[in-house]
C-alpha cells in the first residue's frame, strides 16, 4: 500500500526517498517536514557533521499546489558536505589522485566496513560504509513525515523521547503530554522528559567523549490515539509488532525492539502482565487498566496507545580505537576513525518515530484504502462508528 524507498550515500551529492500510496488532497506542509529534518540532527553527542548539514527537503514529484496528487512523491535532501567529497567520490571515473579516494582499509568493528567489502568484493570499504551510515535516516525521516501528516489527518500522532543513555535510564514512565511536550521542546539536549534524569544522562555522554569511548540507550516512540483494529493475527507477515520490530530494527545500530513492557514481562508472571479489561458504560468503550502490552494484542492495535522501544548499542566508530585486521596486508592494525557521533539516542528517536508513522500509515492504508484523503477519512468514519456501536 504504502511503499518508501531511499537512495544517496552520505557523503554523495544527497539523499533521495521516494513514497508512493498516499492517497491525493492529503494537504503537506512543507516546513513540516524540514522541521523533522531539523529534529533528527539535534541531541546531545552529536559529531561535526550537524554543524555543516542544514537538511531541508526539495520535493520533485507527487505535490502540487500544496497537496498530494496521487502520483509517487520523490524528494531530495542536499549533503552539503558533498563539496569537500566531490574528488573522493565522482560519478564519472576520473583520473583523480589514489590519496583522494579516502579509502578505508582497516575495517571497524561493528560496522557493515568488513562483512560489506568481503559480500561485494570491494579492498576499501568506503563505498559500503557511505551507504550503511545513518545519514541515510535522514530520508526515511523525509519519508515518514508525508506518513506523520497522513495520520495527523485521520487523528493520530506519534512522539518519541530518551529512556536509557549509557548506563543512566529513566525510572519512571512518561506521559502522553510530556513526551509531547519533550520532542516541541528542541533546546532538550537529550529529550528526556525528567531533567534530573536528563542532566545525569548528559554527564554519561560528556564522560564517553572524554575517554574516546561512545554509549548507547533506549528510546521509546508512542502513537497516541490509534485506532482499535491494524494489523491482523491471520497470518504471520499481517501482524503489526512483527512489521513495527522489522522497521525499527532496521535503523541503524538498532539491536533490539521492546513492544510495550515485552523485556519484563518475559520475567514476570502472567497476573503481572496482562491488562485487565473493562466496560465504560457512559462513554461506551472497553477500558484497560493498563498498558504493558503496548497497545497490540495478536498483532492487532487494541486501541492504547503503541508504544515501541529501540535498543541502541553504542556507536562503533571509537577515537580510542579497536583492534582489526588490515583488509589489503592482512596485518593487524587499529580500526579506522572517521568523525563521528558519540551519542545519538534522540536522533535514533526521531527516525524511530519515522518508521513507525510508515508502518502505521501503511496499517490505516489497507484498512481504509482511500484514492483520495476524502474516501480514506469516510472508510475510518464509518468504521469508528462500527466500533462505537459494538
Ligand atoms: C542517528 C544515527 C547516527 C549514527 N551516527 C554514527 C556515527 O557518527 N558513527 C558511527 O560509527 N555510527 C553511527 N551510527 C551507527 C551506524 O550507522 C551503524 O552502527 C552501522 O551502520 C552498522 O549497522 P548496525 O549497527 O545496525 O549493525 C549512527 C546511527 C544512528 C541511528
Amino acid at each position: 500500500m504504502l511503499r518508501f524507498y531511499t537512495a544517496g550515500e552520505s557523503h554523495g551529492q544527497a539523499l533521495l526517498a521516494f513514497v508512493s500510496g498516499l492517497p491525493a488532497s492529503l494537504p503537506i506542509d512543507v516546513e513540516f517536514i524540514n522541521h523533522e529534518l531539523h529534529r533528527r540532527q539535534l541531541g546531545y553527542g552529536r559529531g561535526g557533521r550537524q554543524k555543516i548539514e542544514k537538511d531541508r527537503a526539495e520535493i520533485f514529484a507527487g505535490v502540487r499546489h500544496g497537496q498530494t496528487i496521487g502520483a509517487p512523491v520523490a524528494l531530495r535532501i542536499e549533503n552539503r558536505d558533498w563539496a569537500n567529497w566531490e574528488k573522493a567520490l565522482p560519478v564519472e571515473d576520473t583520473e583523480g589522485l589514489e590519496s583522494e579516494k579516502k579509502k578505508l582499509v582497516a575495517p571497524r568493528p561493528g560496522h557493515a566496513d568488513l562483512a560489506g567489502s568481503q559480500k561485494f568484493n570491494f579492498h576499501d570499504a568506503r563505498y559500503v560504509l557511505e551507504r550503511a551510515s545513518a545519514r541515510e535516516t535522514a530520508a526515511r525521516v523525509a519519508a515518514g513525515a508525508f506518513a506523520k501528516l497522513l495520520l495527523r489527518a485521520l487523528g493520530t500522532e506519534v512522539a518519541s523521547h530518551t529512556v536509557q543513555v549509557g548506563h543512566v535510564r529513566l525510572e519512571r514512565g512518561a506521559s502522553w503530554q510530556e513526551i509531547q511536550g519533550v520532542c516541541a521542546d528542541l533546546e532538550s539536549p537529550l529529550r528526556c522528559v525528567d531533567a534530573t534524569t536528563q542532566l545525569k544522562m548528559k554527564a554519561e555522554v560528556d564522560a564517553a567523549l572524554k575517554a574516546g569511548d561512545t554509549v548507547g540507550g533506549i528510546f521509546e516512540v508512542v502513537a497516541h490515539n490509534v485506532p482499535v483494529g491494524l494489523g491482523s493475527h491471520a497470518q504471520w507477515d499481517e501482524k503489526l509488532d512483527g512489521k513495527l520490530a522489522q522497521a525499527m530494527m532496521s535503523i541503524q545500530a538498532v539491536k533490539g525492539v521492546e513492544i510495550g513492557a515485552g523485556v519484563t514481562a518475559a520475567g514476570s508472571y502472567g497476573s503481572e502482565v496482562q491488562d485487565e479489561i473493562s466496560y465504560d458504560k457512559a462513554a461506551k468503550k472497553f477500558r484497560r487498566s493498563s498498558n504493558r502490552a503496548g497497545g497490540l494484542e495478536g498483532g492487532i492495535t487494541n486501541g492504547e496507545d503503541v508504544i515501541v522501544r529501540g535498543y541502541l548499542k553504542p556507536i562503533s566508530t571509537l577515537r580510542k580505537a579497536l583492534g582489526t585486521a588490515d583488509m589489503v596486508t592482512k596485518e593487524p592494525v587499529q580500526g579506522a576513525y572517521e568523525r563521528s557521533d558519540w551519542c545519538v539516542v534522540p536522533a535514533a528517536g526521531v527516525a524511530g518515530e519515522a518508521m513507525v508513522a510508515l508502518v502505521l500509515a501503511d496499517a490505516f492504508l489497507q484498512k481504509f484504502g482511500g484514492d483520495s484523503i476524502a474516501e480514506t477519512r469516510r472508510n475510518f468514519q464509518h468504521y469508528a462508528q462500527q466500533i462505537q456501536d459494538f
